[in-house]
């Protein structure tokens, strides 16, 4: 059997640690959709588009091919056969992704990539649209969310960790912002899908979100 659990939600709010241990606690494969929209926007900032200029985005993106290989485990982003894992995790990185993700073309590039993965493996996925988009009839549909003041202290925890000077505020600007972006868009945009499960983790250890997904899984499987 082929099953597909699909998580989305806001950034920050814990998608791809929970994705990634579901995933491992089920022996399914972790599909990181927001890494493929990262390797895009890569190219775009290395081809040094207008960040405002739709077409041209579109038409730029036509030469970047994106494939997907797993070591390990791990998902590994080949950008036009090289491995650009390393890059794609700057706020640069996510933030022109969160404006080029919004191209009609950008997304059509990516969305039969994420539909093949899907098909041929047990799949953990997590992005903005796999719930209402990629996988409709995904087994579990989870909409992970958590306050913007919570995601806003733990991306703060992390780059503190990390050595780098930041400011809590800017930060909740930042994802506050973002998360507009994500909602507001013509394609695709950001919500929950009608048949979702809504976590909201703010209070909860990801221990504990773990559990309750692989709970509904389990419900769902079984009773199937
Ligand atoms: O989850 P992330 O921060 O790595 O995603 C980066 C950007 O990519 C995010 O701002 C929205 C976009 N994205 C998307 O539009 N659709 C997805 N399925 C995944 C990510």
């Amino acid at each position: 059997m082929i099953y597909n659990i699909a998580i989305d939600g806001p950034a920050g709010a814990g998608k791809s640690t929970i994705a990634r241990r579901v995933a491992k606690e089920l022996s399914f494969i972790y599909v990181d959709t927001g890494a493929m929209y990262r390797a895009m926007a890569l190219y775009l900032l290395h081809k040094n588009v207008d960040r405002t200029n739709t077409e041209q985005i579109g038409e730029v993106c036509q030469n970047a091919e994106i494939s997907i290989e797993y070591q390990n485990g791990e998902q590994i982003v080949l950008l036009n056969g090289e491995n650009v894992n390393a890059y794609l995790r700057t706020e640069e990185v996510g933030n022109m992704a969160s404006v080029s993700s919004a191209v009609p073309r950008v997304r059509k590039k990516l969305l039969s990539l994420q539909r093949k993965l899907a098909k041929d493996m047990s799949v953990v996925m997590d992005g903005r649209d796999i719930g209402t988009t990629i996988l409709p009839d995904a087994d579990v549909k989870i909409y992970l969310t958590a306050s913007s003041l919570t995601r806003a202290k733990r991306r703060y925890l992390e780059l503190q960790e990390k050595g780098t000077v930041c400011d809590l505020d800017n930060i909740q600007k930042d994802i506050e912002e973002r998360d507009q972006r994500d909602m507001n868009r013509e394609i695709s945009p950001l919500r929950q899908a009608e048949d979702a499960v809504l976590v909201d983790s703010s209070d909860l250890t990801i221990e504990q979100v773990v559990d309750r997904i692989l709970e509904i899984f389990r419900a769902r499987t079984e009773e199937g």
